[in-house]
């Protein structure tokens, strides 16, 4: 049965707080959202860089929030959508969005970290928005890149520090200190306590250090639509490739 306006606006109530803004039927969940209408704003600079029909392909949005994402695979056409996240308020707005949207997506209770667990290759994989929020962000993007990448990644990190990049050598000597100093160099910004009230966001990369994690977990980019958006594909993980050096700690 169809819902009324008023019965779409109560759900959306009792499912507060969103994340996501959206539209489920003339009904905004997240009007005052302090990015402005987001995800919706981002999503405009970079649709174009992803195919527009997405039939017969297979997706997984991790930390898929109120399914944003989720729902515009699956209008590109796309087989099998699933949705992953492992918090049960933001699943609940998903199911709840999809529904409402008349869009069947499949959505899971489901870390990052176990997705292992699926045993399933996706034809696109989205990681937005989740990177900087993990304390753990390379092993996360080694485990997509082993378990459930099967060809394109869409990626989304926060960014802050210097937007320019660096060429990467194979080396660094000892000595080699200044370079630590210079902003371009890939840096991770740990965060001890809160970053814009918000205790989950751990690690902050600048650019050149997003751009070096995704090559070093096996990823090659291969589009930059939006200055915090990558568009990848797999490719050969690298960590492996290197030396290991006795009591070095190189892969540890
Ligand atoms: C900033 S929101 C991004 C939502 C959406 N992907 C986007 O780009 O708009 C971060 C989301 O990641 C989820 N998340 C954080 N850590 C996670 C983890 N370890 N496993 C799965 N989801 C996680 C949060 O619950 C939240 O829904």
């Amino acid at each position: 049965m169809e819902m009324t306006n008023a019965q779409i606006r109560d759900r959306v109530d009792a499912l507060k707080p969103w994340f996501h803004n959206m539209d489920l039927g003339g009904v905004a969940t997240a009007p005052e959202h302090f990015l402005g209408d987001y995800p919706n704003i981002k999503w405009r600079k970079f649709a174009d860089a992803i195919p527009a029909d997405l039939t017969g392909k297979s997706v997984l949005d991790i930390g898929c929030n109120a399914g944003f994402y989720s729902m515009e695979m699956k209008r590109r056409g796309a087989s099998r959508v699933l949705g992953v996240d492992f918090d049960d308020d933001y699943l609940a707005q998903a199911r709840f969005a999809a529904e409402v949207s008349e869009l069947d997506i499949e959505f899971a209770k489901l870390s990052v970290y176990d997705v292992g667990t699926l045993n399933e290759k996706f034809d696109v994989v989205i990681f937005m928005g989740v990177l900087y929020h993990l304390r753990h962000p390379l092993l996360a993007l080694d485990l997509i890149r082993e378990h459930v990448a099967g060809d394109m990644l869409v990626f989304q990190s926060m960014q802050r520090g210097s937007a320019d990049t660096v060429d990467i050598a194979e080396n660094y000597q000892f000595w080699d200190t200044d370079l630590f100093d210079a902003p371009e160099f890939p840096k991770l910004h740990f965060i001890e306590h809160r970053y814009s009230n918000d205790p989950t966001n751990w690690w902050i990369p600048n650019r050149a250090a997003t751009e070096a994690m995704l090559r070093s977990a096996g990823f090659r980019i291969e589009a930059r639509p939006e200055h915090e958006v990558y568009i990848c594909r797999i490719a050969e993980q690298n960590v492996d490739a290197k030396p290991v050096y006795p009591g070095s700690g190189r892969n540890s």
